[in-house]
């Protein structure tokens, strides 16, 4: 449960703060979009911060916003600079926006300095500066120093970010009266639902590509899933787990022996790990390659031999993940099925995305590619019941993990 400072005190709320009419805001936010030659391709992140920030502009602060935008790698980089997010934020906010070409530079100070209550103004890219991401706690506190000096009090809502020990996301939080923004707060509330007697059956669908990103969040969902169904490139290494040969499909050798353990784990638990029983398999990662969809058994004997590539879950188990995931009343999902990016292996993704919009049931996306594929397969936010902006956060969060950004806005996950 997620209680404010007062009832209980897991999580600093904006409340906690006080009133903040005429005060300086810092506000760091997760901007960290998707840009073609300096177009967002999807605005799902600044359209999810703008609760906290219209909350802010009503009562009067003068709000500073602070992000990353990429690894630009500790230098100004102009193919990552916060400019186009900047505009985009003044469309959706129907509010003037101003923009600092630096971080902590002059532009910035003078900006600042010039703020006048209700108004907002977005400082240029966070890891145009080495300490935001610097490995030294000294150099991060020196960064965080800087951008302490522009605010009287900070608000943390870049939950994308939460699981990052950077400056501006767990050493600035500490030098300030600081609280958690409604971006933050309502991700908890929907991953407290997932961790905390979930509504039964509860099924989890894990895709993407490694394995080896998503063996914590296996391990701990073990225990409390029913049902996990596998596809993405990661699948290969369940089937090979399993004595199947997998062409040149993705495979993570080193981590058989894991997945093998994952296997008889759920086997002893009587948790259901679904793999794919049919998979469309291509003769190169191509667009246009020639495809065939062949048994999951039966990957290597195809016309493309040894180098067939497996590049989407088949028909047959696309139709029966999407019955076994509208048949429960938790789905969490991270992880498209196959290579979406290309229309001829995006059936898998759909079908997933389709079902998740049927479900009776609650259903969450986790973020990063999975919400970049429901919504670049036209899907629309509202059919899911919630779409998290945090693909590596909400992981880790499931992991258990503790989360430096959360740790420093005062969360601490319930016993
Ligand atoms: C994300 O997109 O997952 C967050 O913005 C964090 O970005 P990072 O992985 O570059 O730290």
């Amino acid at each position: 449960m997620i209680t404010s400072e007062g009832g209980g005190a897991i999580l600093r709320t904006i409340g906690s703060l006080g009133s903040l009419t005429g005060s300086r805001v810092i506000v760091r936010c997760d901007l960290n979009v998707p840009l073609t030659d300096g177009v967002i391709t999807d605005d799902g992140r600044v359209r999810a911060s703008l609760p906290t920030l219209q909350l802010l502009l009503d009562q009067g602060a003068r709000v500073i916003i602070i992000s990353h935008l990429g690894r630009p790698g500790g230098a100004p980089d102009p193919a990552y600079s916060l400019a186009p997010v900047a505009s985009r934020l003044s469309e959706l906010l129907d509010h003037p926006v101003g923009f600092a070409v630096d971080t902590v530079g002059p532009d910035a100070t003078a900006k600042v300095a010039a703020l006048d209550n209700g108004e907002v103004l977005v400082l240029e890219n966070l890891r145009f500066n080495p300490g935001e991401t610097s490995k030294s706690e000294a150099e991060r506190q020196v960064f965080a120093g800087q951008l302490a000096a522009y605010a009287e009090a900070v608000v943390s809502d870049g939950f994308g970010v939460v699981h990052r020990k950077q400056a501006s996301v767990y050493e600035l939080e500490k030098l300030r009266p600081s609280a958690a923004g409604l971006l933050i707060a309502e991700e908890l509330a929907v991953l407290d639902r997932l961790t905390e007697n979930p509504e039964r059956p509860y099924t989890v669908v894990l895709g993407g590509s490694k394995v080896s990103d998503k063996l914590g969040v296996i391990a701990h969902l073990l225990p409390r899933v029913d049902t996990l169904l596998i596809g993405g490139g990661m699948l290969f290494t369940f089937l090979a787990a399993q004595g199947h040969r997998v062409a040149s499909s993705l495979l993570e050798a080193e981590q058989l022996d894991t997945v093998r353990g994952y296997l008889r784990e759920a086997a002893d638990r009587g948790v259901e790990i679904v793999l794919p029983t049919d998979i469309v398999v291509a003769a190169s990662f191509a667009a246009d390659a020639a495809h065939v969809v062949v048994a999951a058994n039966a990957i290597e004997n195809t016309e493309f031999g040894a180098s067939g590539i497996g590049l989407d879950i088949g028909p047959d188990s696309a139709a029966e993940f999407a019955r076994r995931i509208r048949a429960s009343q938790t789905v969490f999902w991270n992880g498209p099925m196959g290579v979406f990016e290309l229309p001829a292996f995006a059936m898998g993704t759909r079908t997933i995305a389709q079902a998740l919009t049927d479900t009776p049931g609650f259903s969450v996306v986790g973020g990063g590619d999975s919400a970049a594929a429901v919504r670049q397969l036209g899907f629309g936010d509202h059919q899911f019941g919630h779409i998290s902006t945090g693909g590596g956060a909400s992981l880790e969060f499931l992991e258990g993990s503790s989360l430096p950004g959360l740790e420093a806005v005062g969360w601490a996950a319930p016993q």
